[in-house]
């Protein structure tokens, strides 16, 4: 949608008088390596999309938040004084979850009209919620001098969905929406929020992401659950070794000690954590040198963990994957985000897109009865203001 149009129905939905209107863009994000790694405090290796979500947002003399999405039909006028109660189901919950959390750090009230529009394909697993709820949380920071750096905008959006939406996600997404440079990819410690901008030297390869178009249905309930073990399996293992998180084991360690976790399950759980991260170290590595092959090797092995020890894939991302994998010019592909449905990133020679597309989106056609959508992404910048 072009901005002039939005600008538009900006001015169809809450009139043309008052101050002026302001635009804010903050991108969706996929993960290249690094899943079910952040709230392990682990590593991670995300970049941010050139598509997002934009907000055209102005300052009212009222004190009702006034929201309305090109994208939903449901509109929503919040009095200030229940911007701390859930909006039943509705999208609105998270830009009111931010400012909810804003209003903790010092946000007086004030009067905004909204308007957002997101070209992120939603539940696709690309962070079109991140997305929306960083871009709520700079537009006001901004518009208000409230004074917020962007880690702190990054901590309280992650907040916001964890405490208001309640899914126990970790930082990855927020930070990739958040500091996201284009034709980078950020290298992050989610235990210290450590960050390393990495050149994304692809040479004749292209990142493509395709989507199962598979609805995620349990997903929230499945993560959350995944985080529970997780928990579980640090349990166990401090009877062996002082540690906070699977991030503070090595491999090698985990292995003379495992034992120590009576359930089979919870201890592959641990295996897919552990040795996930090492994978990440590695590819940062395989990045840096030019090695593509094993970086594409990599996201393979993230793939297969994922798939046997973490159980989060599901047929639909196993069957894009493989028939990705099976393609002339690819070096590797995997599940990207939380899983259970939403996208595969696979790294593609430029050259064999065109048949790429053709040859898995029929094949997976005729193995699932679903249509993949394909996009060849670029990466681009993080949270920004556009006028
Ligand atoms: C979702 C969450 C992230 C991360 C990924 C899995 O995208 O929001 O915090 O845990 O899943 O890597």
């Amino acid at each position: 949608m072009k901005m002039q149009a939005l600008k538009e129905l900006f001015r169809k939905v809450f009139g043309s008088a008052g101050n002026p209107v302001h635009v804010y863009f903050a991108p969706g994000r996929v993960n290249l390596i690094g899943e079910h790694t952040d709230y392990n405090s682990g590593y991670v290796l995300p970049c941010a999309l050139t598509f997002g979500t934009y907000l055209l947002i102005r300052k009212t003399a009222g004190k009702d938040v006034k929201l309305a999405s090109e994208n939903f039909t449901y509109r929503a006028t919040v009095p200030w004084e229940e911007i701390g109660k859930k909006h039943g189901s509705e999208w609105v919950n998270y830009p009111i979850g931010v400012i909810n959390q804003l209003m903790q750090k010092g946000l007086e009230p004030t009067g905004m009209e909204m308007l957002f529009y997101g070209n992120i394909p939603n539940g696709a697993g690309l962070s079109s919620s991140a997305s929306v709820e960083v871009v709520t949380a700079e537009a006001i920071n901004d518009l208000t001098g409230l004074g917020l750096g962007k880690v702190d905008i990054v901590k309280l959006s992650q907040k916001a969905e964890n405490e208001f939406v309640g899914v126990n996600c970790g930082i990855m997404d927020q930070f990739a929406v958040g500091l996201g440079k284009a034709d980078h990819a950020i290298f992050l410690d989610c235990g210290t929020l450590d960050y390393e901008l990495v050149p994304l030297a692809l040479g004749e390869y292209k990142i493509v992401i395709a989507n199962t178009n598979k609805k995620r249905g349990l997903a929230d309930s499945k993560y959350n659950e995944r985080v529970e073990e997780c928990a579980s399996a640090v349990k166990f293992l401090k009877k062996k070794k002082q540690l906070e998180s699977l991030s503070d084991i090595s491999f090698d360690e985990f292995s003379k000690i495992k034992p120590v976790i009576p359930d089979e399950t919870v201890r592959r759980r641990a295996v897919h954590v552990i040795s996930e991260n090492q994978r990440v170290l590695d590819a940062v590595e395989a990045l840096k040198n030019n090695n593509l092959e094993e970086f594409g090797r990599l996201m393979n092995a993230s793939h297969y963990s994922l798939r046997d020890d973490y159980e989060v894939t599901g047929r639909e991302l196993d069957v894009l994957s493989e028939l990705a994998r099976a393609q002339e010019g690819v070096l590797g592909s995997r599940m990207t985000g939380a899983g259970f449905g939403g996208c595969t990133v696979s790294l593609v020679h430029s050259s064999n897109i065109r048949v790429f597309m053709e040859t898995v989106g029929e094949g997976y056609y005729e193995q699932t009865g679903l249509r993949a959508d394909f996009y060849v992404s670029e990466i681009g910048d993080g949270v920004h203001r556009i006028e």
